[in-house]
């Protein structure tokens, strides 16, 4: 039997129809209709940060080379040698942060090899080359360098997108940290590594914020104890020059309910005083949603499920465990506060998302790459309404992974390219970004199912909102994969004047886009028509919508 954390330490291995109404008590009941949403103005839960709608591109298979790299001199359409189109889709959906280059890559990359005259780059054995096919591109095997610090931070610009930078903990000592740090943040002219930056035609600062200390540091970032690492921790973070630039290190952290690795850290890090808290910004939390064996295992193998071949258990179930992100936050948080009662440090959940066997790839040959369907686009929306749910406690979350990996946004291969459902959820969502976060009483009838025999029930629907002067954004999932929920929604303290409905859905609840077919599942928008206190709307089967309504 093995466990997702041992496998790591092994190192390799139709829209609804749209009513007004007055708004009027509606108790809910099971024929599918007789739901009700009540935002609440009054009850503010925080600000939304917009680095909870983060991503994630580590160097392995077709993220970086083919993904988002073509290099100068192909016929695939780029700007400076990233995918062109990936750049004009990318912006739609205001990327926040972008994390690079690891995941477990990081713990064995060394930035200097990405730096400097692209010829002269050393070829390095990539972390991920024995998970390889023998047929695979070289450049997924042996890591050609060719898109290294210059070329993620011109990315990111292009993108408008921060970047988080993983740095090396396992095999490269603190000096490379903070030296990579003067390469990207140390002022044009003043040091070595600034002229060194600038003859690659970068003269001015990256100034870089983020910086991860280490990936997964309990397994393939170094197998370290709690303690050990707090200690390497410190260590990374004591001497780390500025210039100008506030540095926001991100400890690494637990996976899943791990919360002995949570403690481990905080109490080794305070036994050098409370103060130490104050040079940490998060501490990670990676979560996948991966076990679909209904109970039966724990294996990190046998337990996964296929992103195209599921039957209606395995959709719940994917809801089901998806859900746990919650009470994982909750529970971290928890901890957290038995060392740190004022919260000082923010969770960080830089790696979420399905991940399911291999045998779906778009790219046969593609590591880790797998094809989203609706289920993941539905899955991606209950996610980040979980983030937008707790504002005070996610300051930042990280998709797993931008393009070509797990639960990628858009897939790519050459020429062709699309975007996925779970891109166009996060399009979708982007107007949560910096919004006020308000709590939210979603009533309606739980979804019932037989697991195996037993009866299993589910949320009928869940949600967010967030209000940004008078607009409010609500987001809901009807996970139901047959009813729709007919519902009435009401803002209290306030009417309804205009307003318009996007809805993300499918009759096929395995539908996906392709690169042949690159519209199956699209969101569709209509404007509501009149205003009046509360709206009427039933959110259609196995769908994500968002609402965008004008109060006054
Ligand atoms: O996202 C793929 C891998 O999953 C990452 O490299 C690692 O951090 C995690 O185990």
């Amino acid at each position: 039997m093995m466990r997702r954390r041992e496998f790591v330490q092994k190192g390799i291995i139709g829209a609804g129809a749209l009513l007004f109404g007055q708004w009027s008590k509606l108790a809910a009941d099971s024929a599918g209709v007789g739901s009700r949403i009540e935002v609440l103005p009054n009850e503010p839960l925080g600000i939304i940060s917009p680095n909870i709608y983060g991503h994630f591109a580590e160097n392995l298979s077709g993220v970086v080379y083919d993904g988002m790299w073509v290099g100068e001199n192909s016929k695939v359409p780029n700007i400076h040698g990233v995918r062109k189109e990936l750049v004009d889709e990318i912006r739609k959906i205001k990327p926040a942060v972008v994390r690079f280059p690891g995941g477990c890559f990081a713990d064995s990359y060394d930035w200097k090899d990405g730096i400097g005259p692209a010829e002269k780059r050393p070829r390095r054995t990539n972390f991920w080359a024995e998970g390889e096919r023998p047929d695979a591109s070289a450049s997924h095997k042996y890591d050609p360098n060719q898109f290294g610090t210059n070329e993620f931070v011109r990315f990111c610009k292009l993108v408008e997108a921060e970047p988080y930078l993983a740095a090396n903990v396992r095999s490269l000592p603190a000096e490379d940290f903070y030296r990579w740090v003067e390469y990207c943040n140390s002022p044009a002219g003043s040091t070595t590594l600034a002229e060194t930056r600038a003859a690659a035609g970068s003269p001015e600062p990256f100034n870089v914020r983020y910086w991860g200390v280490g990936n997964e540091s309990w397994g393939c970032g170094g197998n370290f104890t709690p303690q050990e690492y707090a200690v390497e921790f410190r260590r990374y973070a004591t001497w780390v020059p500025e210039y100008g630039q506030k540095l926001s290190f991100i400890a690494s952290g637990a996976s899943d309910d791990n919360w002995s690795w949570t403690r481990g850290f905080f109490e080794e890090i305070l036994r050098k005083g409370k103060e130490q808290l104050r040079s940490i910004y998060g501490i990670a939390l990676h979560y996948y949603t991966w076990n679909l064996s209904r109970g039966a295992t724990k294996d990190w193998v046998k337990g996964k499920g296929d992103a195209l071949q599921f039957d209606a258990v395995d959709w719940y179930e994917l809801m089901r465990e998806g859900d746990v992100m919650e009470s994982l936050i909750k529970g971290h948080w928890q901890v957290m506060a038995e060392a740190d009662p004022e919260h000082l440090v923010k969770l960080v959940v830089d790696e979420w998302g399905p991940w399911y066997r291999p045998g779906s790839e778009a790219t046969p040959g593609d590591q880790l790459e797998q094809m989203p369907t609706l289920r993941d686009a539905v899955l991606s929306g209950m996610t980040l309404d979980i983030f937008n749910r707790h504002p005070e406690k996610v300051a930042m979350a990280n998709c797993a992974q931008l393009i070509n990996c797990l639960n990628s946004l858009y897939l790519a291969h050459e020429d062709k390219f699309c975007v996925t459902p779970v891109g166009h959820v996060f399009a979708m969502y982007a107007g949560h970004q910096g919004g006020k976060a308000l709590r939210t009483i979603f009533s309606a009838p739980n979804v019932s199912y037989d697991r195996d025999g037993k009866a299993a029930s589910f949320w009928g629907l869940n949600g967010a909102a967030s209000l940004q002067d008078k607009q409010l954004v609500l987001t809901v999932v009807n996970p139901d994969i047959t009813v729709g929920r007919e519902t009435e929604i009401g803002v209290r303290g306030a009417s309804i004047r205009s307003g318009s409905v996007t809805t993300l859905t499918h009759s096929d609840i395995h539908a996906h886009n392709t690169f042949e077919q690159r519209s199956v599942v699209t969101p569709q928008t209509k404007a509501l028509e009149k205003s009046g206190r509360t709206v009427t709307y039933t959110f259609p089967p196995a769908s994500v919508t968002k609402l965008t309504l004008a109060l006054e």
